[in-house]
C-alpha cells in the first residue's frame, strides 16, 4: 500500500474494494454465479444514481403503489435490491426468489460471465464532474469512507481513481464496450432529469412489463427528487450512525445537474477537461451532458 492510498481501500484486480465492506474472496465468487433469465443489475459508477434507479424498479415492480415497497423505517432502498458485492449478499443471491434485482458498482470483468447468455442490466452514467462532486460530499458522511483533506486533494484522488471503485473512465468506457454483448439498457442521470417520465417508459419497456399510463405516472411522482427526499428509506436514514453520519449531510444532496460548477475552480476545470479529452477522445459514446 503506497503513502497516497486510502488505509480504507483494498485493491483487487483493477478495483478498490473497502475494508470491512467487501470481502475480495467472495467477490471473486461472483463471476461464476448462475443467472437467471428474469435478473437485473443495476450498474453505476459510485454518486451516479443507483439509489434513484432502484427507486424505479422497486416502483415498477409495484406497479406504482409506493406503499407496497415496505413499512418506512424498517426497509432501505438498499434493502430491498441490495449490493451483490457487499460481504455475505452473494449467498442471499443464489437462494433468493425471482425477479432478482441487484445494484453493484463492480467493474465489469469482476461480474458474473453468464450475464452475456441471460439476464438484464441498466447502466447509469452520469457527468463525472457531478459525480466527482457528489462523492466529496459523500465521503464527509460515509464513515467507511476516508474523510477528504479538501476539495483539491480529493479532485486529484478522483482523477486518478484512487477512490472506491476505480476510476470513473474506466467503469464508463468498459462497460459501454460490451453493450452489445449483454442485454443492456444505457442511460444517463441527465436524461433522468431531462424527461423523467420518458426515461421510466425506457426503463419498463426494457424490463418487458406492462403498466397503465396512471401506475406509470405514478412512479414518476414517486421518484422525483423533492418526493425521494422526504421518504426516510431513499435517504438510509435507517442505516446506523456507524456507518452515515447522517449530521454531516444527507444522501438525497441536491439532485441537480452542473452542480460542478459551484465547485470546480477555473484551474480545476482546465485540468479536468484535459483529463477528459485524453480519455475519452476514441470513445464512441455520444453523451448528452453539457461536460463544459
Ligand atoms: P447529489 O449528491 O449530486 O445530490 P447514488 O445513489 O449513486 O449514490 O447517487 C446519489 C446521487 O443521486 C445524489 O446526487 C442524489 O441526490 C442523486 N439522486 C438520488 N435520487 C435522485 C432523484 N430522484 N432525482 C435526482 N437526483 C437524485
Amino acid at each position: 500500500m503506497d503513502e497516497t492510498q486510502s488505509p480504507a481501500l483494498l485493491p483487487h484486480r483493477g478495483f478498490k474494494l473497502i475494508v470491512g465492506i467487501h470481502d475480495p474472496d467472495d467477490v471473486d465468487q461472483i463471476r461464476d454465479l448462475e443467472i437467471r433469465e428474469s435478473d437485473v443489475f443495476v450498474v453505476t459508477y459510485p454518486k451516479s444514481g443507483t439509489i434513484w434507479m432502484q427507486q424505479i424498479l422497486l416502483l415498477l415492480e409495484a406497479k406504482g403503489d409506493v406503499t407496497a415497497i415496505g413499512p418506512p423505517g424498517k426497509y432501505s432502498n438498499a434493502g430491498l435490491i441490495p449490493w451483490i458485492e457487499v460481504s455475505g449478499k452473494r449467498q442471499a443471491f443464489i437462494e433468493a426468489p425471482s425477479p432478482r434485482l441487484r445494484v453493484t458498482h463492480l467493474h465489469h470483468q469482476l461480474m458474473p460471465a453468464a450475464l452475456s447468455e441471460r439476464g438484464k442490466v441498466i447502466y447509469v452514467a452520469r457527468n463525472p464532474k457531478d459525480v466527482l462532486v457528489s462523492y466529496f460530499h459523500f465521503h464527509k458522511v460515509a464513515n467507511m469512507l476516508e474523510t477528504p483533506k479538501d476539495f483539491d486533494d480529493f479532485f486529484e484522488k478522483f482523477l486518478r481513481g484512487d477512490v472506491f471503485g476505480c476510476s470513473w473512465f474506466d467503469h464508463v468506457k468498459t462497460w459501454h464496450s460490451h453493450k452489445d454483448d449483454m442485454d443492456m439498457l444505457f442511460i444517463t442521470y441527465e436524461e433522468m432529469i431531462q424527461d423523467l417520465p420518458s426515461a421510466v417508459g425506457r426503463i419498463c419497456v426494457f424490463l418487458g412489463k406492462e403498466l397503465t399510463d396512471e401506475q406509470l405516472a405514478n412512479v414518476v411522482k414517486h421518484s422525483t427528487f423533492d418526493n425521494m427526499k422526504a421518504m426516510p428509506p431513499a435517504n438510509y436514514e435507517n442505516v446506523s450512525g456507524e456507518l452515515l453520519n447522517h449530521h454531516q449531510g444527507r444522501f438525497m444532496r441536491k439532485g441537480t445537474v452542473g452542480d460542478w460548477k459551484n465547485h470546480f475552480t477555473v484551474a480545476q476545470n482546465e485540468r479536468f477537461d484535459e483529463v477528459f479529452d485524453k480519455e475519452m477522445k476514441d470513445f464512441p459514446l455520444t453523451l448528452i451532458w453539457d461536460i463544459r
